[in-house]
């Protein structure tokens, strides 16, 4: 098993980053591989709608996607983390799962059903509720991809980059949802 942890937060060792982690080495200890990246790092652009992915399976702007693409394809299980900004997932994630569109054929099946995956959500305000739009997005888009989805990790009351170190027993709920993609 071959998970790759998708970080939608442009803070490395943040909250969202910190969980992903967490979910990763639940991973590793049943003796899966990782591998993570931060989409902040890619040089890539919105969707421009062209549907040519639609013949071919594949997208046709000449960007950092493709090495996502790669990415994505060769794991068998994904962990997709997002901060919410402004009651929704982060710009990155929005923009990742737009290119993700050209994984769809015409009858929109799409390259990368049968994978298994896991959410995490990090949140400031106190309530588990500002999470919930931001992680029905992600279900959404991973139900209509038919990933099987395994756990959900939703943190709130992040006021500082390192929080999420300190609630001990959501950090050991993302170590046990590791552990189940094996
Ligand atoms: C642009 C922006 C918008 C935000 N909007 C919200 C929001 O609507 N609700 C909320 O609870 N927190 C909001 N936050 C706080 C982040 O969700 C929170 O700090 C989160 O833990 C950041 O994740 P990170 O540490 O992985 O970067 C916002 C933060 C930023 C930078």
């Amino acid at each position: 098993m071959h998970v790759l942890g998708i970080v939608a937060s442009p803070r490395v060792n943040g909250n969202t980053d910190i969980l992903v982690d967490e979910i990763l080495s639940g991973v590793r200890s049943s003796g899966g591989t990782i591998d993570k990246i931060y989409i902040s790092d890619f040089d890539i652009k919105p969707c421009d709608s062209c549907m040519n992915c639609m013949q071919e399976q594949k997208c046709v702007i000449e960007d950092g996607w493709q090495e996502i693409a790669d990415k994505i394809l060769k794991a068998d299980g994904l962990v997709m983390g997002t901060p919410v900004y402004w009651n929704a997932v982060s710009a990155q994630m929005k923009l990742f799962m737009d290119r993700c569109f050209s994984f769809l054929n015409e009858n929109f099946e799409s390259a990368i059903s049968g994978k298994s995956g896991a959410i995490v959500v990090s949140c400031g305000a106190p309530d588990e509720a500002m999470t919930k739009i931001s992680a029905l997005i992600i279900e959404d888009f991973m139900k209509f991809n038919k990933i099987n989805i395994i756990g959900k990790i939703t943190g709130v009351n992040f006021r500082d980059k390192s929080d999420a170190l300190k609630n001990q027993k959501l950090m050991a709920e993302a170590f046990q949802t590791g552990r189940k993609f094996i």
